[in-house]
């Protein structure tokens, strides 16, 4: 017999273990599978609506990932492609429709949107009990207000691997310094919240912060959200940091990185994200457990976020 406690983890060659978001996404999902297989046998199939508008090759291929993880946990997905051209009056009436559609149980309209299109009222339009990307108004006020319901994805699969983690090495973000580097909706200001809900000292640095690398090496906890390549360098991360990566870029060797000096900090950091197989397969996977939460919700068959 296996002895998967015996297995030893993963580390980067800096010496940092390497949190593997990929093996957690997959768990992830794995155990919503079954929760959707109960669910089937009340007759119950969760339904996730997915808008994708305009060309961006980017968003096609992120799309085509969430749509994928439907079909592999039971999740019944409805695509709608539209072209750069369309009206935000006319995605809203497809939201407006989707809202009234009982057999849809969350609502994604992948950003970001052409221009052209009020990204702001199309968000807002999506109703609050189907909004899984939790960007809308109700819901982040709701995170605000320390009771969450339906949370962004990409924050909410941070603090997953936080928990699953933490768990493995009795460790906790409570009582620790945490650094979000980024104060977007759709992930540093969820993240602060979150981090602050699990009882960490939070600081959102940005780019008016005025000594970044100060603030970052101060951190027990850094998660980086900036969007910029490599912002994040190794030799400001204090020893035995817990390191997240929220960043994707394309480097012009053609491979992927992320807003940390992976190498560098791996050096110095306890443990660190990769980029890829990091936070991106675990923002997918909290896709779908807002789905399936939504679904119970909705139908009255318990909590959403526990
Ligand atoms: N574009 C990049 N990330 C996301 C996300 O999490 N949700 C949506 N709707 N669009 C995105």
């Amino acid at each position: 017999m296996t002895d998967s406690a015996a297995i030893p983890p993963p580390f980067a060659a800096g010496g940092a273990e390497l949190i593997d978001g990929r093996a957690m996404a997959a768990a992830i999902r794995g155990e919503l599978r079954a929760t959707v297989e109960k669910l089937s046998e009340n007759g119950v199939r969760p339904g996730l609506a997915v808008a994708l508008v305009g060309e961006d090759p980017a968003s096609a291929v992120y799309v085509g990932g969430k749509i994928k993880a439907c079909k592999e946990i039971g999740i019944r997905s409805i695509e709608a492609r539209l072209s750069a051209t369309t009206t935000t009056a006319q995605l809203i009436e497809l939201i407006d429709d989707w809202n009234a559609d009982d057999s849809v149980d969350g609502i994604l309209v992948q950003l970001p949107l052409p221009k052209g299109i009020d990204t702001q009222a199309v968000v807002e339009r999506i109703a609050p009990d189907k909004d899984v990307d939790g960007f809308g108004a109700d819901n982040l006020g709701r995170l605000a207000q320390g009771k969450p319901r339906l949370v962004a994805c990409t924050p909410f699969g941070v603090m997953e691997m936080l928990k699953r983690w933490g768990k493995l090495h009795n460790w906790t973000p409570a009582g620790k310094r945490a650094v979000v580097v980024g104060r977007s909706i759709t992930v540093g200001r969820p993240m602060a919240l979150l981090l602050l809900g699990a009882d960490a000292t939070v600081t959102i640095c940005h780019s008016r912060t005025a000594d970044l690398a100060g603030a970052v090496g101060q951190a027990e906890i850094v998660v980086a959200a900036a969007g910029q390549r490599h912002l994040i360098q190794g030799e400001w991360i204090a020893q035995g940091a817990v390191v997240i990566d929220v960043g994707i870029h394309r480097g012009d060797d053609g491979k992927l990185t992320g807003d940390v000096d992976f190498a560098a900090a791996s050096q110095r950091a306890r443990a660190i994200t990769p980029v890829p197989g990091g936070v991106g397969p675990m923002t997918i996977a909290m896709l779908m457990a807002n789905t399936v939460s939504a679904c119970r919700q909705r139908r009255g068959l318990g909590p959403v976020t526990g």
